[in-house]
């Protein structure tokens, strides 16, 4: 498969890739930048992991892969998802093509990354507006996405708060920051995060 990025490349990792040599394959596609976003998410992951008794191994490996697609041009974004378009009914997709790259993300990781469990690529492919039904490492990498300590938006202190929530507080309260954010920047939610908010708001009723 080859994918025009910067950095032209065609990758074709050795099997399993792992450690150092993950970091280093992911490095052709991102920026340093988004690089270390997604190693701070990892590290984040890590945390949550533990304190959510969800595997850490799993967490790191999908949390770091999470934004793999995050800097291909749009045409890729396409081709990696192909007929698949996800949420074909919502204006949001259609809107902001860029919520692809969760999906693309997912394919690239199974691809480019020979990543074959199935928990980590439903990680992968979730963490862009999250989707009711998510199991607990789409969950942790979504929220650790937003929670990393490099997000400029996020005061320490409140960070710290939102660290100390229950997994369904810490979900209401991130997916309510991010409805708000977008409200005021004037787009859309998509339906898949208002379907999630719902499912969450029923579950702290229950
Ligand atoms: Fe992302
Ligand atoms: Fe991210």
């Amino acid at each position: 498969m080859i994918i025009s990025k910067p950095m032209s490349c065609t990758v074709n990792p050795p099997k399993p890739v792992c450690g150092e040599s993950l970091v280093q394959t992911l490095s052709l596609f991102l920026s340093q930048e988004r690089l270390q976003h997604s190693l701070r998410t990892a590290q984040t992951a890590v945390f949550l992991a533990r304190k959510f008794s969800a595997p850490v191994e799993k967490a790191w490996h999908a949390a770091l892969l999470h934004d793999c697609a995050r800097e291909l041009r749009e045409k890729d974004l396409r081709s990696l998802v192909g007929m698949d378009t996800p949420e074909p009914d919502d204006k949001a997709w259609q809107e902001f093509p860029i919520l692809l790259h969760g999906f693309a993300g997912a394919v690239m990781a199974k691809k480019l990354f020979h990543q074959e469990d199935e928990e980590i690529l439903e990680a992968i492919r979730n963490h862009v507006t999250g989707t009711p039904g998510m199991g607990l490492l789409s969950q942790i990498v979504f929220l650790a996405d937003f929670l990393e300590p490099g997000r400029t938006w996020l005061p320490a202190e409140r960070r710290e708060e939102l660290l100390a929530l229950s997994l369904i507080g810490m979900l209401k309260a991130v997916l309510e920051s991010t409805f708000d954010y977008l409200q005021k920047e004037g787009k859309r939610i998509a339906k898949s995060s208002l379907l999630l908010y719902d499912e969450v708001v029923c579950g702290m009723q229950l």
